[in-house]
């Protein structure tokens, strides 16, 4: 008799319901959807679509759970019509964008192994601005939903000057901020994403409080005294030796007892939990030439070498996976 082959099958589709998603995202049905319930034929006609090729998708997506299909109508599901349409506050739609980024790395996997090196290298120092731009369009509405995340989690309000650290757009900079009204924020970041995390903050509700600096943090000190810093996505891009080297020049920027927030792609010391962070290194082998998932170990250790006290690893309700520690007093 054949064995069951569970985990094989699972492989064989697993990967369509993130790519409905996609194609939902980018024809923008959840917001033509925001106005109620529609036949295919109607929504197809609002977007001038021919109903016959529109018709499969919305049957995926209601297969998936991102629509609901009923008495021969499709509509939002509630967590779709949340985050997925286009002009309401949560509105993430454009996440479609890094994950169709992240995912063409993990396509390129097999080469990159056999080859060496990265076959979709993401080099933030090399990177034309265009390219720059186009990153942060997807990466942006993640680093948002992450600050606000962190906002619903940590208690901001007694915190002065907050430095967001490679903070690319200063997603989650401008989160807190808007949180918090009496709470500065600085992008520290390399020249080119420096200018876009500016642009971002001029357009926040909190505009006034942020401001961003260019410095490769590998190369010298993070100046100032402030007394919370976040580091999201970071680690992750940097070799181990790097990595301790960040920590070692953020450092010198924070304020006795100030507290640091690391989040990311931090995987148990067993390497294979939680599942989806150890499956990220499939997309930085084809992004980076050291960058890799880092364990909580790895992280503990160069935070302990670098004078950080009070290491912590958490995974929140929310599903921010973070290490905090702190400056020692
Ligand atoms: C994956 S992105 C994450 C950006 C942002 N924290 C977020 O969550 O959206 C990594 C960021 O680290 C920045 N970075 C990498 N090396 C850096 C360095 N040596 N100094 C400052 N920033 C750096 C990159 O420019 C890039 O914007």
């Amino acid at each position: 008799m054949l064995p069951p082959s569970p985990i094989i099958d699972r492989c064989k589709t697993g990967v369509l319901a993130p790519l409905a998603f996609l194609a939902g995202t980018k024809l923008d049905v959840f917001s033509e959807l925001s106005e109620g319930r529609r036949t295919a034929n109607e929504l197809a006609e609002a977007m001038s679509i021919d109903p016959d090729w529109i018709r499969p998708l919305l049957f995926a997506l209601a297969a998936s759970g991102l629509l609901v299909h009923a008495d021969g109508k499709f509509r939002n599901s509630d967590e779709a019509d949340h985050f997925l349409v286009r002009g309401k506050p949560h509105f993430i739609g454009d996440i479609g964008k890094l994950f169709e980024d992240l995912w063409r790395g993990a396509f390129l996997a097999a080469e990159s192994v056999k080859a060496g090196k990265p076959l979709a290298a993401h080099d933030y120092n090399e990177m034309s601005d265009d390219a720059v731009n186009e990153f942060f369009i997807g990466q942006h509405p993640d680093a948002l939903l992450t600050g606000l995340k962190l906002a619903d989690t940590i208690d901001f309000s007694g915190a002065r000057h907050l430095v967001d650290v490679g903070g690319g757009s200063g997603g989650l900079a401008i989160a807190l901020c808007e949180r918090n009204p009496s709470l500065r924020g600085t992008v520290v970041e390399l020249p080119a994403v420096a200018r876009v995390a500016t642009e971002y903050m001029a357009a926040s509700r909190a505009g006034d409080r942020l401001n961003a600096i260019d410095r490769d943090l590998l190369v010298s000190p993070l100046a100032g005294r402030y007394d919370v810093a976040v580091m999201r996505s970071l680690l992750q891009v940097l070799g181990p030796a790097d990595c301790h080297t960040m920590l070692r020049n953020v450092r010198p920027g924070l304020a006795a007892g100030a507290t640091l927030y690391i989040i990311g792609q931090i995987v148990d010391d067993d390497r294979l939990h939680p599942e989806n962070v150890a499956l990220f290194d499939l997309v930085f082998l084809s992004f980076y030439k050291q960058g890799r998932v880092h364990s909580e170990a790895e992280t503990r250790n160069w935070l302990m070498a670098t004078g950080y006290t009070d290491i912590r690893r958490e995974i929140t309700n929310n599903g921010l996976n973070m290490v905090t520690a702190r400056v020692p007093s």
